[in-house]
């Protein structure tokens, strides 16, 4: 059985491991490490010679176009000569009610995959894999619990951007329910002093209770509010996302809420000059397209960061695993 959610202090940490949670990062000094080797992954990407990873396996057993692209290119450009690449179940014998232990194991013989990718609409899914597999498990989106990548890109590009992640009001918008990249990204900003951050969402769809004492706990401030127009002027960072329509148990209810908090240019008229405006995307109507012109929104730059992150995080990853080609 794989260690699979070994602490993580420094980058190294995390050669021949699993990354299951944001929670196993304990320090700034393995988000900076890992940041550097992102910057440096540029210069990797325009290399054809890089052999930093041999094999892997992706399986998505909810739909994706950016994490799964991302860490699909990432693996290309690390040198991956082996791809075992499961783009939905449909067509495999999950239809035949093969159990999720099972298909894993089965993954793992036919492709012998150095590292598993994987996204799974089970808040544990990535936890019971790291159980079932000698090697690697990286979440890629477990349910609504957490998308620890995700997190990891998001805090490079408010890094870039705003050259610090400590001492923000970070003001995040919509479904903090059901979304799972806020939960990780709020975690993620527990590791720098003085950060603030406010969830606005609807009533119904604001963010349990247990996350927000445990934020509470790791001494980020929390607030929460349905009122928007009480934390524009302060907020550093926006960060918008989608009513997640897949969670709901009726259309009616998803029809009452999904229009709530709609970004538009009045709205970041009001946000500071120096603000940033991020979207871990899809976008379905929640940001006015009018607004992607505006200098301060960076979700498109977001995807760039999140290729150049993950490329980053399977080579330190694949790093003992290479061992023995050199
Ligand atoms: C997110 C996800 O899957 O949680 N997408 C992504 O990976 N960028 C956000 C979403 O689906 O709303």
């Amino acid at each position: 059985m794989h260690a699979e959610a070994s602490q993580l202090h420094k980058l190294s940490d995390v050669e021949g491991q699993s990354y299951i949670t944001v929670e196993q990062i304990q320090s700034r000094t393995f988000l900076q490490e890992l940041f550097t080797l992102a910057d440096e992954m540029e210069r990797v990407k325009k290399d054809p010679v890089a052999h930093s990873l041999r094999s892997i396996a992706l399986l998505f057993y909810q739909a994706s176009t950016r994490t799964h692209g991302s860490f699909r290119a990432a693996s290309q450009f690390l040198g991956a000569r082996a791809i075992a690449d499961y783009h939905g179940m449909n067509g495999t014998s999950v239809e035949k009610s093969e159990s999720f232990e099972d298909t894993l194991k089965s993954v793992v013989a036919i492709s012998d995959p150095q590292i598993v990718v994987l996204r799974h609409p089970d808040n544990d899914s990535s936890e019971r894999a790291a159980q079932v597999l000698d090697r690697p498990v990286v979440n890629a989106g477990s349910g609504k619990a957490e998308h620890p990548t995700q997190a990891l890109l998001d805090a490079y590009t408010i890094q870039k951007y705003l050259g610090q992640l400590e001492n923000l009001h970070v003001v995040a918008v919509g479904d903090m329910l059901n979304g799972r990249t806020i939960k990780s990204l709020a975690k993620l900003l527990t590791l720098g002093k003085g950060n603030t951050v406010t969830f606005v969402a609807p009533e119904n769809l604001s963010m349990p209770e247990d996350i927000v004492r445990q934020l509470d706990k790791k001494g980020v401030k929390i607030q929460q509010t349905t009122r928007l127009e009480d934390v524009l002027s302060t907020g550093d960072v926006f960060y918008w996302t989608r009513v997640q329509k897949e969670w709901f148990d009726s259309a009616s209810e998803y029809e009452a809420v999904k229009d709530r908090f709609i970004l538009t240019p009045d709205i970041t008229a009001q946000m500071r000059q120096d603000a940033i405006i991020m979207h871990p995307l899809p976008r379905v109507n929640e940001i006015e397209r009018e607004v992607d012109k505006d200098v301060r929104a960076v979700y498109f730059h977001q995807m760039e960061n999140g290729l150049l992150v993950r490329m980053a995080l399977l080579k330190t990853i694949a790093k003992p695993l290479m061992s023995d080609f050199r």
